[in-house]
């Protein structure tokens, strides 16, 4: 595996990239962060996407994974929560291939950061079915099986009494409609304890910025699994796509 790596990660409100130290999951230099066009369509996401190996000058031959907010099923969209619907359908392998003169390593965000924090972080050395989950805007998952990703699952959406889950467990629908940590906590244990009821995970692992204040809803839940909030936090996509890259770039 190459000891370099790039990794991208596009979300609603940034576009960042940076080089990767594959052995300590640490970034090399500075990381490029690029306000995330409006509107976020295709196009204008990969020209930001070229600009940010362009300023981190990214050497042809170093693999680089892209994240995206939606699963990627043989490098195509097939559908999009919380960003420019036009991504709907959209070959992200032959758009990106196209904008940085290489081809990439497209993955969805969650399962970047889920393997990220069992390559370095959190669940480094974990066995067992580890349920990582990212809390933003939306609720991505990532399944790991000792060691072994499961990708595109889409455990943000499961429908839990009527309701897409992340419209309302999501630490964006938090902020949004003003919940305190014991009323969200209440909609985390019915998400968790539904999760934990269909999985029987061996961990939790939670991540996403609200995971930096873990002590204020994580000993409010009751689960038998036990949970652990994310280490990486910021660092963790742009990590795992490097990561991720690394392994599967031909
Ligand atoms: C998307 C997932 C994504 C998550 C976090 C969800 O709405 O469907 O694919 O991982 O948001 O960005």
């Amino acid at each position: 595996m190459a000891h370099v790596a790039c990794g991208i990660d596009i979300g609603g409100s940034g576009v960042k990239g940076a080089l990767v130290d594959l052995e300590t999951g640490e970034y090399i230099g500075e990381q490029i962060r690029i306000p995330t066009p409006n509107p976020a369509t295709p196009e204008a996401v990969a020209a930001v996407c070229r600009e940010v190996i362009d300023q981190l000058d990214v050497k042809i031959g170093v693999p680089i994974g892209v994240t995206f907010p939606a699963p990627v099923f043989d490098g195509v969209i097939p559908y999009m929560a919380n960003l420019d619907q036009s991504w709907v359908n959209v070959d992200v392998d032959e758009l990106m291939e196209r904008y940085l003169g290489r081809a990439v390593v497209a993955l969805n965000d969650a399962d970047a950061a889920g393997i990220a924090e069992v390559a370095y972080g959190a669940a480094k050395g974990r066995d067992g079915v580890i349920v990582f989950t990212t809390q933003g805007t939306g609720i991505g998952s990532a399944i790991i099986v000792n060691g072994t990703l499961l990708t595109n699952t889409e455990l943000g959406h499961l429908e839990i009494d009527g309701t897409d889950a992340e419209k309302n467990a999501s630490s964006g629908q938090k902020t949004l409609q003003g919940l305190d940590w014991e009323q969200w906590a209440e909609r985390l244990q019915r998400y968790y304890g539904h999760v934990e009821f269909l999985l029987n995970p061996d961990l939790f692992v939670v991540g996403g910025g609200v995971s930096e204040n873990h002590e204020k809803f994580m000993p409010l839940l009751k689960l038998k699994t036990p949970m652990i909030p994310a280490k990486l936090l910021n660092t963790a996509g742009i990590v795992g796509a490097a990561y991720y890259a690394a392994q599967h770039s031909s």
